[in-house]
């Protein structure tokens, strides 16, 4: 079973969304951060590196976030809550990225504007930004 560890990153008490480019079923939704893990790697040093090679941020791992969501048979997606620590996310493989409040995270979710994975941790994320 293979992962893939995506970032709740929040900075200055915002939540930080990626838009895909790829594949075209996902191209122009907006997503949590991340990558796969690679055999070796913890879901925080899979997380922090990808973080660092798409985006030249930073952060702070903490916690898991809801319940991993099954993508196919063999790869699930982790979401961890992570704190932005250095840099300002410059986009190399999205094509755009913002950073956004409860109320756009809730607008962007009703128009369906999130990677549909990503849309179940909405509440997560609501209350994630809550406490920030
Ligand atoms: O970003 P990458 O292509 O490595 O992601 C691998 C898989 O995980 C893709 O199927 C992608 O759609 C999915 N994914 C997701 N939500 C994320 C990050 C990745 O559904 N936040």
């Amino acid at each position: 079973m293979r992962e893939v560890v995506a970032g709740a990153v929040i900075g200055d008490g915002r939540l930080l969304l990626a838009q895909r480019t790829y594949p075209t079923d996902v191209a122009g939704l907006w997503e949590l951060p991340g990558g796969k893990v690679e055999a070796g790697e913890t879901r925080e040093q899979a997380l922090r590196r990808e973080l660092g090679e798409e985006l030249g941020i930073e952060v702070r791992v903490g916690r898991q976030l809801g319940d991993p969501v099954p993508l196919r048979a063999d790869l699930v997606l982790v979401a961890l809550a992570a704190d932005l620590i250095k840099g300002s996310p410059r986009p190399e493989e999205h094509s755009a990225v913002r950073w956004v409040e409860t109320p756009e995270l809730e607008s962007m979710a009703a128009r369906g504007e999130l990677v549909p994975a990503d849309a179940a941790w909405l509440d997560d994320l609501i209350e994630l930004l809550a406490v920030r």
